[in-house]
């Protein structure tokens, strides 16, 4: 197989798989490839509004599957589930604690460069985007990038034969009070994104439904 054949069987491969083989763990270094290729994902002005929290408890799991009707079978089943929390809008505003580190300590950029990043971004926020004053749409918005890792994470896992299912089935307020509780989210600097199981099927998915190409593209020549 080419590589590009190889890469569109992980696509085909991959689906939102609801079971898992409670017998079959992912080993780690499978598990931290899957971690890394979430890390490298792109972010809007590569800000990282992320964090990925593995759950292995099954305490916890049991009490997230009270409030996560979208993983029923996936939360006492998988190998491995993640939930993707992003960065509340306080902490994602141009002068926050989290963006100006990501500007001086991960990005090193020498303070000129921070100070008219950190200005070009504010504005992108304010008239581009008009994120500023509408904390739910900033947040929302920090989410979105961390779609961008998740399906990073599951085509990645696809490609070494692992399954996953992306999970938006669950009340937010609740998981977020649940993870709070648990002195996983402290204050208010993270909200619940989405999340993701994976593991090893037990059974073969339905075949796959999708529009056809000329649906969903538009060529403008
Ligand atoms: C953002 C997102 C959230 C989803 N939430 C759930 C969920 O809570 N529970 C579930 O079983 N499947 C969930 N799915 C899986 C979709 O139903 C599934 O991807 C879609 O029907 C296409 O099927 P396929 O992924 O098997 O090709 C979700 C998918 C996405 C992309």
């Amino acid at each position: 197989m080419n590589t590009k054949e190889q890469i569109l069987e992980a696509y085909r491969f991959r689906h939102a798989c609801k079971q898992f083989d409670e017998q079959r763990k992912i080993n780690a270094d499978d598990f931290d490839f899957i971690l890394e290729t979430g890390r490298l994902s792109p972010s809007s002005f590569g800000f990282e509004p992320w964090k990925f929290v593995v759950v292995q408890n099954n305490d916890l799991r049991d009490q997230l599957k009270t409030v996560t009707w979208g993983a029923q079978r996936q939360l006492p089943t998988s190998s491995h589930f993640v939930i993707l929390l992003a960065r509340t809008a306080p902490y994602m505003a141009a002068q926050s604690t989290h963006i100006q580190k990501m500007m001086t300590d991960i990005q090193q950029l020498p303070p000129e460069a921070v100070q008219s990043k950190g200005s070009m971004y504010h504005n992108f926020l304010q008239d581009d985007f008009k994120l500023l004053g509408n904390d739910r749409a900033m947040f929302e918005w920090a989410c979105r990038q961390t779609y961008i890792a998740l399906g990073n994470m599951m085509t990645a896992a696809a490609q070494i034969g692992i399954d996953s299912c992306p999970i938006e089935g669950f009340d937010k307020e609740k998981v977020e009070a649940i993870l709070r509780e648990e002195g996983i989210i402290i204050g208010d600097e993270f909200g619940v994104s989405c999340m993701v199981a994976f593991g090893y099927r037990v059974s073969d998915p339905r075949p796959k439904t999708r529009q056809a190409i000329k649906q969903v593209v538009q060529w403008v020549k």
